[in-house]
């Protein structure tokens, strides 16, 4: 039984997926197995069980839907996996016994990696209502970008959600990294239904990969700047990543104007917040990072409706976030979560 991530199969296509880009696929997987051996979380061994109790999954892929579906349906799931975001099926939440079937099974090895916070998802029939309907964002960026061939990174990239996206919108190959345990290991997961797919996360930090690793044709950084100590300091990392030509995909909180905010203390019950900028303050930031183009595709308003508590997310969400009686306030009486999507381009000099 596995213990920890390293020697396991689904890195192993990373370098070869990379080939003839302009990342250096070589330098990469040999950070990335380093990296690998390194993880030491003390809830690993059990995530990696409930991934080897699995009941056998037929591998298959269906990536541009709101809800990837990742494995053909295991004996006992419900029958309609149509294009919408999945329902939470009732009747299925019985303990794992060695009489469930298949459907309980998966679904019960599943739960075991809760909190599942990015999706939705639908792996192996089984579908998984995530805290963030993060198919309202993807939908939100889609427009405004083409990622056809294209090589991508994904810098705090969670579960790897978005990147079934990226190669349903026709990228060539993701490579995510996420430094959060639990969240490389949904992936393993995903991966387990999907089959072997050029959809990657690693569990790095951005401060761990090399500026020189190569220049990929596009960088995104969704729901990360705000979490950074130094955002310029990101900001030159995103640059340095992108190939000259290449595009930002860049979303973060913002605020309406006319200061940004510095939060002394918590921002929506979140700890690790240091700056919320206006509009004006992020393009300009994005613009003294060596960017060029940068514009706001979209401005939006953090709805109820799109982070939520569920079944698979059964901690506190937005809602307890907000204040009871202006919910246009945080709880400490912030203005509410409101995000931006900037794009922008690396000059080709
Ligand atoms: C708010 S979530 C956003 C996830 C996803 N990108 C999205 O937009 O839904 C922030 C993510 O950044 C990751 N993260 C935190 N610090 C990071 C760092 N230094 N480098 C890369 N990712 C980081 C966290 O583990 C988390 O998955």
């Amino acid at each position: 039984m596995s213990r920890s991530f390293a020697g396991l199969p689904a890195w192993d296509s990373l370098a070869e997926a990379l080939r003839g880009s302009g990342v250096d696929g070589g330098a990469l997987a040999a950070l990335n197995t380093a990296m690998l051996e390194a993880v030491d979380h003390g809830d690993l061994p059990q995530w990696l069980a409930a991934i080897e109790d699995f009941p056998a999954i037929e591998a298959a892929q269906a990536l541009d839907v709101p809800a990837p579906r990742l494995g053909l349906p295991v004996e006992g799931a419900p029958e309609d996996q149509g294009q919408e975001p999945p329902a939470e099926a009732n009747g299925h939440s019985r303990e794992s016994t060695e009489a469930a079937g298949a459907f309980d099974r998966l679904r019960n090895a599943l739960m075991a990696l809760h909190p599942w916070r990015k999706g939705p998802l639908c792996l192996g029939g089984v579908p998984i209502d995530t805290e963030w309907r993060s198919d309202f964002k993807w939908a939100r960026i889609a427009p405004h970008i083409d990622l056809a061939g294209a090589t991508v990174l994904d810098v705090g990239c969670g579960n790897g959600y978005f990147g079934w996206r990226m190669l349903g919108a026709g990228a060539r190959c993701v490579v995510g990294i996420d430094p959060t345990v639990l969240f490389v290991a949904q992936w393993l997961a995903q991966v387990r239904c999907a089959g072997p797919s050029p959809n990657f996360v690693l569990p790095l930090r951005d401060t761990d990969l090399p500026l020189d690793i190569g220049g990929f044709d596009a960088v995104f950084s969704l729901g990360v700047l705000y979490h950074r100590r130094d955002p310029m300091d990101h900001l030159a990392r995103l640059w340095a990543w992108t190939r000259p030509g290449g595009q930002l995909v860049l979303e973060t909180l913002v605020v309406e104007g006319p200061r940004s905010l510095h939060p002394e203390g918590r921002y929506a019950r979140m700890r690790n917040v240091h700056e919320v900028p206006t509009v004006d303050h992020l393009l300009e930031r994005v613009r003294s990072a060596g960017f060029t183009r940068a514009q706001v595709a979209d401005l939006n308003r953090t709805t109820t409706r799109e982070q939520r508590s569920t079944d698979w997310m059964r901690f506190e969400s937005l809602d307890r976030c907000l204040d009871p009686d202006d919910p246009a306030r945080t709880v400490e009486g912030h203005p509410a979560p409101l995000r931006a999507i900037v794009t922008a381009r690396r000059p080709m000099t």
